[in-house]
């Protein structure tokens, strides 16, 4: 299998298999996404749902087993070694490009998760017809603090069993840290944007355009990244 991701692409460019499976993706994902979206514009919020709610489960599975087995730092790597155009385009295009899609991934997984929390929450069946409720959705300070305790505590057990299987290191340490320290930063987020729409239906609403335009972004810088690493200035990789 990772013989076969770094076998020369689908495309015909200088991709991998490997990128050319994952921009093939990333494709699927955002179109399916953009479907939902129109869905519930159009009100059709049955569809919406199960659309939405399949389409972020395989999304989140597809790219963290895909990164988990191609390894993380596969795409900064390649960016060293593979871009093969002048220094001032990497230095002022691609790195800040790179760095702007890496952090996007980031709260694109985050609100994944969210919105499908929130959708859960904030939905109510009246005659039968799935609908966003009207109405107040907050979460307590003491319920947080709950769910944050129990989020570390998984994460805390994970870091455990992987040092008694591979050792501990401190770059490991610091992976797991970040991870709960993330894991706070959304809480606190929460807190504040319940704050600003307590009203569970609005909050899904601005949220949902939020989070649905955070994936448009990722696929063009995604898309962008792809084109200057295999197809305009490809380098000594691929
Ligand atoms: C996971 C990502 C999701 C995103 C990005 C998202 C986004 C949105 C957006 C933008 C709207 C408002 C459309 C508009 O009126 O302009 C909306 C409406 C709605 N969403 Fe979601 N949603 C997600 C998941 C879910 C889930 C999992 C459920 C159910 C559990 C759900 C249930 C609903 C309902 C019932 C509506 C109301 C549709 C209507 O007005 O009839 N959503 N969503």
């Amino acid at each position: 299998m990772a013989e076969w991701l770094r076998t020369p692409g689908i495309f015909g460019t200088h991709a991998t298999m490997g990128a050319d499976v994952s921009q093939l993706m990333a494709t699927f994902f955002t179109l399916l996404f953009v479907v939902g979206w129109i869905q519930a514009r159009q009100r059709k919020a049955n569809h919406h749902h199960w659309l939405m709610l399949g389409g972020m489960v395989a999304m989140l599975a597809f790219f963290t087993s895909y990164y988990l087995f191609r390894s993380l730092g596969v795409l900064a790597f390649e960016g060293k070694e593979g871009f093969g155009g002048p220094q001032s385009l990497y230095d002022n295009v691609f790195i800040p490009l790179l760095t702007l899609h890496i952090v996007l991934v980031v709260i694109g997984l985050v609100m994944a998760i969210y919105m499908i929390v929130l959708g859960f929450r904030s939905q109510a069946f009246v005659d039968g017809r799935r609908v966003l409720k009207e109405a107040v959705l907050q979460t307590s300070g003491r319920r947080i603090a709950v769910i944050l305790g129990s989020v570390t505590g998984v994460v805390m057990l994970l870091f455990a069993s992987r040092v008694m299987t591979a050792g501990f290191s401190m770059g490991k340490f610091s992976v797991y840290l970040g991870l709960i320290f993330i894991i706070a930063i959304v809480f606190g987020i929460e807190v504040a944007i319940q704050r600003i729409w307590p009203n569970g239906a609005r909050r899904h609403r601005v949220l949902g355009m939020f989070t649905m335009v955070i994936y448009c972004v990722l696929f063009v810088t995604g898309t962008v990244t792809y084109t200057m690493l295999y197809i305009l200035y490809p380098g000594k990789i691929g």
